[in-house]
């Protein structure tokens, strides 16, 4: 819950250091040693391929990737969720991201490059919330 809370907090001007949100908000919650936090929040959405495109050759070696259930959990809410708080698809939310960032943006290629781990991540948290007996 708390990285459902704080995953975009690097998009904060106060932490904007590098302008990657991900990044600037891992480093963040690193500072306060909340490291597993950290992490999650680093891997977001498809973050990793995204610091690729960036440029940022180094990112899982400050972040590894733990690819856990609750990495998918976070971008699964990530992804379920509009700007405006309503429940979408994952389908709806990427093609409301690719229209607002527009095809070639970083942004977009790195959500539409992530459909297939996405799906995978969807049917995760689903398989595991249907064996918990919490319907989604
Ligand atoms: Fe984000």
């Amino acid at each position: 819950m708390a990285a459902a809370y704080l995953h975009d907090i690097g998009y904060a001007p106060g932490l904007a250091a590098t302008g990657f949100h991900p990044l600037d908000g891992a480093r963040h919650l690193r500072s306060f040693g909340e490291e597993d936090l950290a992490r999650l929040v680093a891997h977001h959405t498809n973050a990793k391929h995204e610091a690729g495109l960036r440029g940022i050759e180094d990112y899982e070696d400050e972040f590894p990737f733990g690819g856990t259930l609750l990495d998918d959990a976070l971008t699964f809410c990530d992804l379920s969720t509009s700007p405006d708080g309503q429940l979408v698809t994952i389908e709806d939310r990427l093609a409301e991201i690719v229209e607002r960032y527009g095809p070639d943006h970083v942004v977009a290629r790195t959500v539409l490059a992530g459909m297939p781990g996405f799906e995978r991540g969807r049917e995760r948290v689903r398989r595991h919330c249907a064996e918990a007996g919490v319907s989604l």
